[in-house]
């Protein structure tokens, strides 16, 4: 039965991807397709007082520039640009809609010509007078104070603040997070496709195309008939593609103004002024009793949202359901700067509180001179402290023991310094992760053909994550068919229903929607076979019957068997279609989470500071594991980015100006080949009966989460310096 999942499945997609045969939304051709270039405003606030296209519209090769003064009607309420990711409160950003600007790098104007290198240089020629704004204000530290508290979902516990004044050993200090930007390797673009009559097929790049397609439809007063959205293939999004970004806009703006074909590709700068992690002010306070158990915990966000929207995320709540502590308190600020809306980055909101969180818990270990997973272990909860829940399943305390083991934890001096590798000190750290289980509705639909061959479609995504594999392996094994039998068919707004791939919930989601089709159809081959002429699952119940190998067999029997095309062909029918929903029961009794513990060795050079992570050990626990490669990958590249996110990225803004001053990846340091070496993942396998039926809880942001605090606190182990500013910097450490 289980032939597919839970093995090492190679990427079903993977040949297309590698010989260039998966075509990405940038790259779809069409007849007559023009080409869109984006003006990008200079000043972070104010209003356009002159735009002029003179010279623009004079180069041969161009068909038009729109701006807000001459486009085709957009929708005015802020209610038909709220995607179902967009934030509750707030407007969200319409491209080319008014004269106002609310952040440096906004599009004003799409030059469009017949070929996209014209648009390029047409694009220089536009000529654009701001009246500016003299205050605006893109610094979080600066602002700080104009913190506006958001509603928190974590309620507090005793007295937090009393407790912690009280503690017999404390620890409270800020640790800052500065904004990141996704750096997906394919650039945001939208293929808009003219069918004529106002007709429209769209190939953008995004996580979720039913969410862009009722987008669309609502922006631009359209019938769902009218518009197609697809994404077949997605290189790498990260969040940065949950909501709808301004380029599909654009494309689509072009398309209906001059009823013809139109792609616009965003440049790597212009990237820059899509969403990003936010810059946030982490204050943790941690007060211990002299047993080292947690007696207060409080945590308090700073976070940066624009002007124009109110965007948060849980960064405080992970360490009440973390730790057991009688006191706690969390708070949540926003501090609204004229810079564009952030959006999820992977983990949002736990790759930043929870590093916070494990690099404080870190220093408390050293105040009370306990080792850092004893410290953990002391405060262990077998509940969700905020709603007093068990969990579906929690292998934490494995995590720890199985990673500190795979690690040589046991051999760590714990004294700072005390470790060295010729001319480099060396330092052993580690932390928690920790991330949601959830689960969306999601359908399916399979048509299964007498030939033996199945296929399987959802407008869910695959971001790179693996789904078309997961989706492959699932339907092979519920229909009993090698998995060459089996072809996927994702992303596509007119496939069965499905929400924007994030969150981590994609991979449960679509697999049991897959189950369930693969179900129906294998109840209604049960009834046929057993309907046949002497058929040899006379007289068995279809609930007992399962498909393996091709047939239909009495399960546990396999002498008692019926070939699917038998009894297809028994059937008069040349193709089966199912089409399942499936909703998840709710279930409030229990809280349902992903763990990890993390372990991680720097090298770092006396002399010069220079930092590297010479060993990454997660140990991760996250319920069954549908694909063992994939699954692995993914934890791989949360590792990756994690490394990026301790020692390399940051956006760097000149105040001044309110302007990046890194927009691409050669100043926004990512980390290369060269920054990375050796990476264990371990999967602790839970057995979860009671999250879903294959216990699945998916794996695409607990990679990261607690990354970034074991590299940290191995540079402190290492050094004896204790950097809170991310990222951790060769100049802080010499400073
Ligand atoms: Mo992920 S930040 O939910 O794409």
């Amino acid at each position: 039965m289980n032939a597919y999942v839970g093995t090492a499945t190679s990427r079903v997609d993977g040949r297309a991807k590698v010989t260039g045969a998966a075509k990405y939304a940038g790259e779809f051709a069409a007849d007559g397709l023009a080409h869109g270039f984006v003006v990008a405003a200079t000043i972070p606030r104010g209003r356009i007082a002159r735009l002029d296209t003179s010279e623009t519209l004079k180069v041969k090769g161009v068909l038009d520039v729109l701006t807000h003064a001459h486009r085709p009607p957009l929708a005015d309420k802020d209610e038909a640009w709220k995607d179902e990711v967009a934030p509750e409160e707030g407007s969200p950003f319409r491209p080319l809609y008014d004269d106002s600007i609310k952040f440096n790098g906004q599009p004003i104007a799409l030059v469009v010509a017949e070929d996209w290198e014209t648009a390029k240089f047409a694009a220089t020629l536009v000529r654009v007078d701001y009246q500016e704004e003299q205050s605006f204000a893109t610094d979080l530290e600066a602002e700080r104070s104009k913190g506006a508290e958001v509603k928190q979902l974590h309620k507090p516990r005793g007295d937090a603040a009393r407790a912690l004044a009280g503690a017999s050993v404390r620890h409270e200090a800020d640790y800052f997070v500065p904004t990141e930007h996704h750096n997906p390797m394919e650039l945001f673009a939208t293929t808009t496709v003219w069918d004529g009559n106002g007709r429209l097929t769209v190939y953008d790049k995004t996580q979720g195309v039913q969410n862009v397609h009722k987008f669309l439809c609502s922006v631009f007063g359209k019938k769902p008939d009218d518009i197609r959205v697809l994404s077949p293939y997605v290189g790498g999004a990260f969040g940065s593609g949950l909501r709808p970004q301004y380029q599909v806009v654009l494309a689509t703006l072009a398309a209906l103004a001059l009823e013809r074909s139109v792609r616009v590709g965003l440049t790597r700068q212009q990237m820059y002024g899509l969403g990003h992690r936010p810059a946030t002010i982490e204050r943790v306070g941690l007060g211990a009793k002299p047993d080292g158990t947690l007696d207060a915990v409080t945590h308090e966000a700073t976070a940066v949202t624009s002007r124009y929207e109110d965007f948060s995320r849980n960064d405080t709540g992970w360490a009440e359901q973390l730790y057991k502590s009688p006191n706690s308190r969390f708070s949540h600020k926003l501090v609204r700067l004229d810079v564009s809306t952030p959006c999820d980055m992977r983990a949002p909101g736990a790759a930043s509180g929870v590093c916070a969180l494990e690099c404080a818990m870190d220093e408390l270990a050293v105040a009370l001179k306990l080792d850092p997973i004893e410290l953990r272990l002391k405060s262990y909860s077998d509940r969700d402290q905020s709603e007093d829940l068990p969990y579906t399943s929690k292998q934490l305390r494995e995590c720890y023991a199985r990673g500190a083991e795979a690690f040589g934890w046991s051999r760590r001096n714990p004294a700072p310094r005390s470790m060295r590798d010729g001319k480099e000190l060396v330092g052993w750290g580690m932390a928690t992760g920790v991330w949601e289980a959830l689960q969306m509705p999601v359908a399916a639909r399979i048509v299964l053909t007498a030939n033996g061959h199945a296929e399987v479609s959802c407008a869910a995504s695959d971001i790179g994550t693996g789904t078309y594999t997961i989706v492959a392996q699932v339907a092979a094994d519920a229909l009993g068919l090698p998995i060459e039998n089996i072809s996927v068919r994702l992303a596509d707004s007119t496939l069965p229903q499905a929400p924007v791939e994030g969150g981590s919930w994609m991979a449960a989601s679509s697999a049991h929607a897959v189950l369930g089709a693969a179900e129906d159809i294998r109840q209604d081959l049960a009834r046929l076979a057993s309907t046949m002429p002497a058929s040899p699952l006379g007289g068995v119940d279809a609930a007992d019957v399962i498909l393996v190998d091709g047939t239909i067999s009495k399960n546990g029997d396999k002498g008692r068997a019926v070939s699917i095309a038998d009894a297809m062909r028994y059937g008069k029918l040349e193709r089966l279609e199912k089409q399942k929903l499936n909703q998840f029961a709710e279930d409030k009794s229990h809280a349902r989470n992903t763990h990890s513990a993390v372990f991680a060795e720097v090298k770092v050079d006396e002399q010069l500071g220079v930092i590297r992570v010479t060993r990454v050990v997660s140990a991760v626990a996250a319920g069954r594991i549908l694909n063992t490669k994939t699954g692995r990958s993914q934890i791989m590249g949360g590792v990756v980015w994690g490394i990026g996110m301790a020692l390399h990225e940051e956006t760097v803004m000149d105040h001044r100006f309110g302007r990046i001053m890194n927009p691409n990846i050669a100043e926004y340091h990512i980390p290369v080949n060269a920054d990375i070496h050796d990476i264990d993942v371990i999967f602790v396998e839970e057995r979860d009966d009671r999250i879903n039926r294959l216990g699945v809880k998916g794996l695409g942001e607990i990679g990261i989460v607690g990354v970034p605090a074991a590299i940290a606190n191995a540079v402190y182990h290492a050094t004896g310096k204790r950097i809170r500013r991310f990222p951790i910097t060769l100049d802080k450490l010499l400073d």
